[in-house]
C-alpha cells in the first residue's frame, strides 16, 4: 500500500536511507540523519511536496519517495526534484516503480510541470526504472561530488509532467 508520509514514519524512513548515506555515493550527505532530523524533513517537504510510503502486509514501511524544490530561484517552482529508496530487501519487486509512478501522480495533480531525478552514476537499476516509467537523460555533470576519497559523477533524469503552460499562474506552487 502507498500511502502520504507523516513524521511518525521517520524512523523506519531514516534507516531505509542510511546504509546509502554510510556505505557508498547515492546520496551525497556524510552523516545519516536520526529520526528527529528525518521528522523535521518530512515535515517541511509535505508542507509543499508530496512524500509517499510504501507499506507491506505487516504495515512496515519499505519503501518511500519524495519531491523538494530543484533549485530556489522562483522561476524554478515548477521543477520538482525526486527521490525514491526502496529497502534492499524488497528490491526488483516493482514498488520503486509504484512509489515513483504515484509520486508524479501527486506532482501533476499540485500543478507541477518538471520532474528530476539527480543521479550519482554509475546507478544502473536506477536509471533502469527511471527510464522505464518516462525519465529521459536530460546531461551530466562530471566529478561533482567528493566522498570517499574520490570524485563522483551525477546526471539529471527530466520527465515532463505535462498540463497547461502557468501563465495566470505566477507564484502559486511549490512556494515556501
Ligand atoms: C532504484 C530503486 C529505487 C529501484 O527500486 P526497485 O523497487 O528495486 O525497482 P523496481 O522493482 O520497480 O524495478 C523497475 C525496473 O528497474 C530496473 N531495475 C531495478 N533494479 C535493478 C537491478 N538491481 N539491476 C538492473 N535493473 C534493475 C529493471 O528494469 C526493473 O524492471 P524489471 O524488474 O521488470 O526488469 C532501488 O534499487 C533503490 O532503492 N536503490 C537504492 C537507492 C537509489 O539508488 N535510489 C535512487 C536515487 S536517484
Amino acid at each position: 500500500m502507498i500511502r502520504p508520509a507523516t513524521s511518525i514514519d521517520a524512523a523506519p524512513i531514516a534507516a531505509i536511507y542510511a546504509p546509502f548515506v554510510d556505505r557508498g555515493a547515492v546520496s551525497f550527505e556524510s552523516v545519516a540523519p536520526d529520526d528527529s532530523e528525518m521528522a523535521r524533513r518530512i515535515e517541511r517537504t509535505i508542507e509543499t511536496h508530496p512524500w509517499l510510503v510504501a507499506e507491506d502486509d505487516r504495515g512496515d514501511v519499505v519503501g518511500y519517495a519524495y519531491a523538494t524544490r530543484f533549485r530556489n530561484r522562483t522561476a524554478y517552482r515548477f521543477a520538482a526534484e525526486t527521490s525514491v529508496y526502496v529497502r534492499a530487501t524488497e528490491n526488483r519487486r516493482g514498488l520503486g516503480t509504484e512509489l515513483s509512478l504515484a509520486l508524479l501522480d501527486a506532482l501533476r495533480g499540485a500543478g507541477f510541470r518538471i520532474a528530476v531525478a539527480v543521479i550519482t552514476l554509475p546507478n544502473d537499476p536506477s536509471i533502469r526504472m527511471h527510464e522505464r516509467i518516462g525519465y529521459r537523460e536530460a546531461g551530466r555533470l562530471p566529478a561533482i561530488g567528493w566522498k570517499f576519497d574520490r570524485w563522483h559523477d551525477i546526471g539529471y533524469w527530466s520527465l515532463d509532467l505535462g498540463g497547461e503552460d502557468p501563465i495566470h499562474r505566477p507564484i502559486d506552487v511549490a512556494t515556501p
